[in-house]
């Protein structure tokens, strides 16, 4: 498990301190936020970024809100402007939603202090919840293990790892729990252009944890799966709909469709917080975050000096569109791997789920 959390309360509950993801990997840097407004910038702008920690994170901006104004209009206010940080990661509204209604039933007096245990239970409970997940995941891994000599050979998407959580991370958890029981481990790592979340932080988190792994170009996946070089993709996810459509960051699609031509399977690691039990058709239904241009027409990275430095690659002046997640739908998907057990992708899979 990651002994850095990329979210803490500050003992005088004044404050949360965050890892700023937007410097990673070359620099590790912390930041405070003091405010509703701040914690809303570091949603808005990715300094925290990945569903879970994107929930975690706004439950902590309504704690703020809490501490300076507990009254009702500024909770039913607080929350739903937070609420509108970003629009596809349904854990935002799931987080929120569950603060609001647990500081309605609330005094007002107490609605500071009851705000703070709240969320600090809600990025408890991510860890625990993410743990169980990688124990369902493991048991996939072993499987392949048990059945074939070498690594076992997984390709990720995105960032779906601790630092898009409050520990574990989703998709990684059963890659660490595999790597601490031995399991000999490949992982494939698609860099995810166009903010490079694989390349920047999947990479880096594995660095560190010693696990062994090589970034991919983004279209690197289907030949590597055409070539027997895959032998089961983990992918985290964003919104989850109660047919079992999926959706996660962009590319992540393509990956399904390599996938399943190859004979691949393809699991989504899905707490139930990502679920959206409102929702049907995926594709219909789900609102697509639009980015600004800059993150296709731009590029950042350190140079030779150690600086860290932008680049444009596009010709002067040219347009650029940024959909920041697309959605697979259920057929594709071999299963869901939940805190509560494996699922299938479907309808009856997912009524299966404790509410
Ligand atoms: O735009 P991001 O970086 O917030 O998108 C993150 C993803 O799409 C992750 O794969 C998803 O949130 C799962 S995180 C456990």
């Amino acid at each position: 498990m990651n002994t850095l959390r990329p979210i803490r309360a500050l003992p005088g509950r004044d404050a949360v301190e965050i890892i700023d993801q937007r410097a990673l990997p070359h620099r590790l840097v912390m930041e405070t936020l003091a405010s509703p407004q701040a914690v809303y910038t570091a949603i808005r702008d990715m300094w925290v970024r990945g569903a879970p920690l994107i929930g975690a994170t706004a439950a902590y901006g309504v704690a703020l809100q809490m501490s300076r104004d507990p009254s009702d209009a500024a909770l039913e206010e607080g929350t739903a402007w937070l609420a509108s940080a970003r629009p596809t990661a349904v854990n935002l509204a799931w987080a929120i939603e569950r603060m609001r209604a647990r500081l309605r039933a609330t005094p007002v007096v107490e609605r500071a202090a009851v705000a703070w245990n709240e969320a600090d239970a809600i990025a408890d409970e991510d860890i625990a919840v993410n743990r169980a997940i990688g124990e369902h995941g493991l048991a996939l891994v072993k499987a392949i293990a048990a059945r074939k000599p070498g690594p076992v050979r997984v390709l990720t998407h995105c960032n779906a790892g601790w630092l898009a959580t409050v520990g574990w991370g989703t998709a990684t958890a059963p890659i660490y729990l595999a790597h601490q029981a031995g399991i000999e481990l490949h992982v494939w790592v698609d860099e995810t252009r166009p903010r490079n979340q694989g390349a920047s932080l999947t990479a880096w988190e594995l660095g560190q944890a010693g696990v062994p792994h090589a970034v991919v170009a983004d279209n690197a996946g289907g030949h590597l799966m055409q070539h027997g070089q895959v032998d089961i993709v983990f992918v985290g996810c964003d919104r989850v709909t109660a047919r079992g459509d999926v959706c996660n960051k962009i590319g992540t699609y393509l990956k399904a469709l390599a996938a399943h031509d190859n004979g691949v399977p393809f699991y989504v690691a899905m707490p139930t917080s990502t679920l959206d039990r409102s929702l049907h058709d995926g594709l219909a239904e789900i609102p697509i975050e639009e980015r600004s241009a800059r993150e296709v027409t731009h590029l950042a990275g350190r140079d030779a000096d150690g600086r860290i430095v932008e680049v444009q690659v596009v010709p002067d002046g040219t347009r650029a569109a940024n959909p920041a997640f697309d959605v697979t739908p259920a057929r594709l998907v071999t299963g869901l791997v939940t805190e509560h057990g494996v699922v299938p992708a479907s309808a009856a899979g997912i009524a299966s789920l404790p509410v």
